[in-house]
């Protein structure tokens, strides 16, 4: 590409179209010119590997030859209607059916994560008649009104006053709790107990949902203690509540399984989609309901719908996905390297400024704190779109960038999700590359204030 045209575009780029979540002026995005499996080069010819699989979506990794055939099958697909059956729509919603829980029954298809959110939570007002819904804080579940209301972290903000009948209760974040408990069961245990007293409080007749995201994504990878989900499971159905479980980020393999509940022994009502069901090549989300929800449409009418759901073209891309993702054995190979990044990242432990490490399958989370002590973190609580528009962590991923090693952060964590495709020896290199600009970091930034 010629520097004209790279300047034409960013300059466009900057001039007209409106960034998400960003202050707009003096933004100047780079551009991919080139991308292959796990890697992706600038205009400025730099390579950069995607640790971050773009938006935690890029699960087959860049320019996947299967999916670059699907793309060219896509001229021989009719456009249709939503009342019409395609064979995109019925074999993907099959396929998805096939790896859920097996209790899952029917697929409704959406554009994106937050539209299946706003779907989820229509569904479980129509199935229970109730209207409240329980989310937690340190979640996030779209940026639509509905989704941003279920959210409990501080891009909620710009959708209130919110909708009434919201209500928040606490997710488990062990590293930052401050009560003391002999282990994770004891931890479980009180954090049920005083959920069971919120649900009495707000009254299980008027509680429609409660509505979580498994394991936390972009509030830092939270991994539940030890029977946590279960026992949440097991309070949702004493009072007859829906657990509907957002797996917008954790679905399509990137903790190791199909399903992050899976890891948990537990069956949802509902779980919410995208990202990974077509690896990121369309658009593409959904709800999958459990079989008493399908059935309870065989009689009322699913008061819900969009033009685009289940459109054919992003359905044959999310079939194509799904035909990799078993082809490959994607989801043990993910389970083989999680042992590999665990190793990497206990590493990282020994590094000032690195207070803490999570991950599960491909899906880890680096929390920076100022003190390893006091576990001071380096944004404030809520505090990611701030003044200083995240200060040290920009710096950070800038360090990071520098090296050839691309993520985001969110607060004070920095996000390692790579494409589920990625090797033991790209692992490694990238981890070596992550190091070098940790390094640099710490010896431009003896202190942080
Ligand atoms: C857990 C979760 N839910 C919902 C969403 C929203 O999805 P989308 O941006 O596709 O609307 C996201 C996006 O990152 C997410 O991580």
């Amino acid at each position: 590409m010629s520097d004209n045209k790279i300047e034409e575009i960013q300059e466009l780029d900057q001039s007209r179209v409106l960034q998400s979540w960003s202050r707009q002026k003096n933004k100047r995005n780079n551009i991919i010119i080139k991308s292959q499996g796990v890697k992706f080069t600038d205009q400025k010819g730099r390579e950069y590997y995607d640790m971050s699989s773009q938006l935690v979506y890029a699960n087959l990794g860049h320019k996947h030859p299967k999916m670059l055939e699907a793309f060219n099958q896509l001229s021989g697909l009719e456009i249709v209607a939503t009342g019409f059956a395609s064979s995109s729509k019925s074999e993907l919603a099959e396929k998805i059916i096939d790896v859920a829980p097996s209790n899952m029954k029917k697929v409704y298809f959406t554009m994106a994560g937050a539209e299946a959110n706003e779907h989820a939570i229509k569904i479980a007002r129509m199935v229970t008649g109730k209207h409240k819904i329980l989310s937690r804080y340190r979640s996030y579940h779209g940026s639509t009104f509905g989704a941003g209301n279920l959210s409990g972290e501080s891009r909620r903000f710009q959708v209130e006053p919110g909708l009434p009948g919201f209500i928040k209760f606490k997710t488990p974040y062990l590293y930052r709790e401050k009560l003391t408990f002999s282990d994770e069961l004891d931890y479980t245990n009180y954090l049920l107990s005083e959920l069971d007293k919120q649900i009495q409080f707000e009254g299980p007749e008027d509680i429609a949902a409660i509505f979580i995201e498994p394991i936390p994504g972009s509030n830092g990878v939270l991994l539940p203690p030890e029977g946590y989900l279960t026992g949440l499971s097991t309070l949702c159905k004493r009072y007859d509540i829906l657990l509907i479980c957002d797996e917008v980020m954790s679905g399509f393999g990137r903790t190791g399984k199909w399903f992050a509940v899976d890891h948990f022994n537990v069956q949802p009502d509902i779980i919410t989609f995208a990202k990974g069901v077509t690896a990121g090549y369309l658009p593409l989300g959904g709800v999958i309901v459990s079989d008493r929800i399908a059935e309870y449409f065989d009689e009322n009418v699913l008061m819900t719908g969009s033009t685009y759901s289940g459109h054919a073209m992003a359905c044959h891309m999310g079939c194509a996905a799904l035909n990799v993702y078993h082809q490959e054995e994607i989801i043990s190979h993910v389970q083989e390297m999680e042992s590999v990044i665990n190793s990497r990242l206990e590493k990282l432990k020994e590094y000032k400024y690195v207070g803490d490490v999570r991950n599960i399958g491909l899906f880890s989370a680096i929390e920076l704190v100022k003190d390893k002590q006091t576990k001071e973190p380096i944004i404030d609580y809520g505090q990611d779109y701030g003044k200083d528009l995240q200060g040290h962590m920009s710096t950070l991923l800038a360090c990071l960038l520098d090296k050839g090693f691309y993520t985001y952060s969110h607060e004070s964590c920095i996000f390692i999700s790579p494409p589920l495709t990625i090797t033991k020896e790209e692992i490694d290199s990238a981890f070596d590359l992550l190091e070098l600009g940790l390094t640099q970091f710490i010896l431009d930034h003896p202190s942080l204030t």
